[in-house]
């Protein structure tokens, strides 16, 4: 059971970067919970961080016949990429859309995701947390539950 993580632009700041909104968890904090949990379930990960939309458009391209489930935060990308959205209806490969912070509660322009009717689900608001709940949501999306 393989599994993919794409975390977009910036998130590589994690830790230091505005930890009112986003927390003091670093991304290798937040991989490190996962590939824990992932062990535990059985599941194998591969996770990728990336700043350039894209990279992350070829990656999603790749992840078709690799992987059973995406788990995405696509960042400053949800609001916008066209072309983020389109490689992920062009794959046969279900996205779970994760954001650490509730985008429904800030300014107007996060408010709208362009990745959302192309996800099954989107988790948002729980930090850190919300990585493992997205892992959770795809084990189960791949068993079939
Ligand atoms: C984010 C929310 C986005 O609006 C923002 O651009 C990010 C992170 C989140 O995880 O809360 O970079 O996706």
């Amino acid at each position: 059971m393989r599994v993919l993580v794409l975390h977009g632009p910036n998130l590589n700041l994690l830790g230091k970067r505005e930890p009112e909104v986003y927390g003091r968890t670093t991304l290798d904090d937040i991989n490190d919970l996962l590939s824990r949990r992932a062990k535990e379930l059985g599941i194998e990960l591969t996770i990728i961080q990336t700043n350039h939309e894209g990279i992350m458009v070829d990656t999603i391209q790749q992840a078709h016949a690799n992987f059973a489930c995406i788990i995405i935060n696509p960042a400053a990308f949800t609001h916008y990429s066209i072309a983020v959205r389109d490689a992920l209806a062009a794959i046969n490969v279900p996205a779970v859309e994760v954001h650490l912070s509730n985008i429904y509660r800030r300014e107007e322009f996060r408010q709208h995701s362009v990745i959302s009717p192309v996800a099954v689900g989107q988790i948002a608001g729980f930090g850190a947390t919300g990585y493992l709940l997205a892992l959770e949501a795809a084990y189960a999306l791949i068993r079939g539950a």
